[in-house]
């Protein structure tokens, strides 16, 4: 039935508690990785028809072996710098450029000229660049990144379209950008949008199809259209996951409508997110003006996410899985930032203390790849259950 929604799963660390706990160190976060997992998800994409070419987002979670097994599940994958395009030729030997894509934002012109010169395809949003350093794209063949007019997203941060947004050349100025490429013999062939992150509604890849569909048949040399990433998975206890039955079912009506092109994505987090798991080690457990708080020893330093969007993951404590979740506490980092809470009023036994591990869910994607190193502290670690 369209629109049916699949139950949630239980979360693969509640049968893998042993290994984790024996890998957690005190002093030391590790993020832990689980491969079925990402093969899982990419093989639920690969099973979706009206999709021709999948790539995935590396920003989200570049792991060497992610990489590797999601190369082996047939994807390609997206790059948005130099670092990653070098990257994912160290860690997939063999790797064909031609399963590589480039998708910078307001790069330099030195990462076009490697990028063309390792055989990615690249992709350019802008006319400007094609101005000011014709030497770099005569000749080429290109994808375009169009701006839909609007962003979407689930935090104003992640929304990568509309005219306040740097990315995406405004649909109103394709005709330019077709004239100067004609003018530097560079072949238009790829067409891309990508209108941001968390996405809920399995519409908007609908539309998007549609959209530029349509611009494709009017610039006539498109080979390939991408609708980008932007997939969701569900955070909260009661978040339903994503529809992707109803998510093909709007794809494969418009796909029809455009026979003559390969439609591709690049999710990042649809794919990874739910395969990582944050563990850390409680610290203390401080009462102040009524309110719990329990300290780990990894914060805003490890996992950004909370800090910078808002954003919800939910708070183990995989020591004492087994006793109810009685209590409430606000879990904090070691960072000196107010901002640095993790969550809440979440629930957690009431016997919490010091060297319990805790576990931070669903931090596979945007986890370690946005960990940093403020207030001097170390990176965190990572580990991958194959
Ligand atoms: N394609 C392009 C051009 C992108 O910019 C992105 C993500 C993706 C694909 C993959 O999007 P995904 O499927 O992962 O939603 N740090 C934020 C997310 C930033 C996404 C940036 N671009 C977060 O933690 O929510």
């Amino acid at each position: 039935i369209a629109g049916a929604l699949r139950p949630r799963e239980t979360p693969w660390w509640r049968a893998e508690r042993e290994r984790l706990l024996a890998l957690a160190t005190p002093g030391a976060p590790r993020y832990v990785y689980h491969l079925p997992t990402v093969r899982a998800r990419a093989r639920a994409l690969a099973a979706i028809e009206a999709v021709d070419r999948r790539y995935y987002a590396i920003k989200a979670n570049p792991h060497p072996a992610i990489l590797a097994a999601l190369v082996e599940e047939d994807f390609g994958l997206e790059c948005v710098s130099l670092a990653e395009l070098r990257h994912v030729f160290d860690a997939v030997p063999g790797l064909a450029p031609d399963r590589v894509l480039f998708t910078p934002s307001f790069a330099p012109r030195a990462e076009y000229d490697a990028a063309f010169a390792l055989d990615a395809t690249v992709t350019l949003d802008n006319v400007e660049a094609l101005q000011r350093w014709p030497e770099t794209f005569r000749g080429r063949a290109l994808w375009l990144r169009v701006d839909l007019g609007r962003g979407e997203g689930h935090h104003e941060k992640v929304r990568t379209g509309g005219l306040a947004s740097k990315f995406g050349l405004p649909v109103a100025r394709i005709e330019e950008f077709l004239t100067a490429a004609r003018a530097l013999d560079a072949r238009v062939t790829g067409l891309h949008a990508h209108l941001g992150s968390g996405v809920e509604t399995a519409q908007h890849w609908r539309s998007v199809c549609d959209e530029l569909g349509g611009i494709a048949e009017r610039i006539g040399s498109i080979e390939t259209i991408d609708i980008g990433g932007g997939l969701p998975i569900p955070y909260q206890d009661d978040d339903e996951p994503f529809d992707l039955d109803a998510w093909s079912a709007g794809l494969a009506e418009v796909r029809s409508a455009y026979p003559n092109y390969r439609l591709a994505i690049e999710p990042g987090r649809y794919l990874v997110a739910e395969s990582g798991v944050l563990l850390m080690t409680a610290t203390q457990v401080v009462e102040k003006g009524g309110i719990r708080r329990v300290g780990a020893d990894a914060g805003m330093n490890a996992l950004l996410r909370p800090a910078l969007y808002d954003a919800y993951h939910g708070v183990h404590n995989l020591t004492r899985l087994e006793e109810a979740a009685d209590a409430a506490f606000d879990v904090v980092g070691p960072i000196c930032e107010s901002g640095d809470v993790f969550g809440k009023q979440r629930r957690l036994p009431a016997a919490t203390a010091e060297g319990d591990v805790l576990l931070v869910a669903d931090t596979g994607a945007y986890g370690f790849a946005m960990a940093n190193t403020y207030n001097l502290r170390a990176l965190p670690a990572e580990e991958v259950l194959a």
